[in-house]
């Protein structure tokens, strides 16, 4: 499935987030940096070992913020580790903070002159977002990214499993009739 915004196209498709060849992939990492499970996992484990000895010298990341690494042996050039927040209700911030990883990581692509980005379902593994509200807010906090900055070129949704690629092909018909 694939919507253009502005000047990006945003695509939704099933699969391997360590498998992209955009110039870079988003990782839900925690505020530690120093690995995981799940996404954050998967990444480290195909990057190698570089990826982490980078994260090592960041001092961390705080949630809803996003830093750069290098993509290790990724086919991605770089990592954007961003952090995702703990979902307890929906009522202690977690849709901004949710909204604030996604336009963080964008926001460090175009200092970093990427143009093209590929994101997991940040928050929906381990911490504990529902994947409807976790795409609603995803797909709603990448529209007004776009729209007001008309770049990347390229934002693709790389989802796990049929529920994540139907949640978040439900929001992005959703914001497309914003348009
Ligand atoms: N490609 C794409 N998506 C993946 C992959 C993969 N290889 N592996 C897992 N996922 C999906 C999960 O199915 C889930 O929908 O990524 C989504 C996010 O799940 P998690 O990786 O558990 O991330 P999150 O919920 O943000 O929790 C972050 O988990 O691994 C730790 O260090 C990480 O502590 C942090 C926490």
């Amino acid at each position: 499935m694939e919507i253009t915004f502005g000047s990006t196209k945003v695509q939704l498709v099933e699969g391997d987030l360590t498998r992209e060849t955009t110039d870079a992939v988003v990782n839900a990492a925690n505020k530690t940096l120093l690995g995981g499970g799940g996404v954050d996992g998967a990444i480290h484990r195909a990057g190698g070992p570089q990826i982490l000895a980078e994260c090592r010298k960041l001092g961390g990341c705080e949630t809803g913020e996003a830093k750069l690494t290098t993509g290790g042996k990724l086919a991605a050039r770089y990592v954007i580790h961003t952090v995702g927040p703990v979902y307890r209700d929906g009522q202690h911030g977690e849709p901004a903070l949710l909204a604030s990883c996604h336009q963080r990581s964008l926001d460090v692509a175009l200092q970093h002159g990427l143009e093209s980005v590929s994101f997991p379902a940040i928050s929906t593994g381990v911490y504990g977002y529902p994947l409807d509200q976790a795409a609603e807010v995803a797909l709603g906090a990448v529209h007004e990214f776009v729209i007001e900055h008309r770049q990347p070129k390229l934002v693709r949704f790389v989802l796990f499993s049929p529920a994540a690629f139907q949640a978040y092909s439900a929001a992005l018909a959703q914001v497309a009739q914003r348009l």
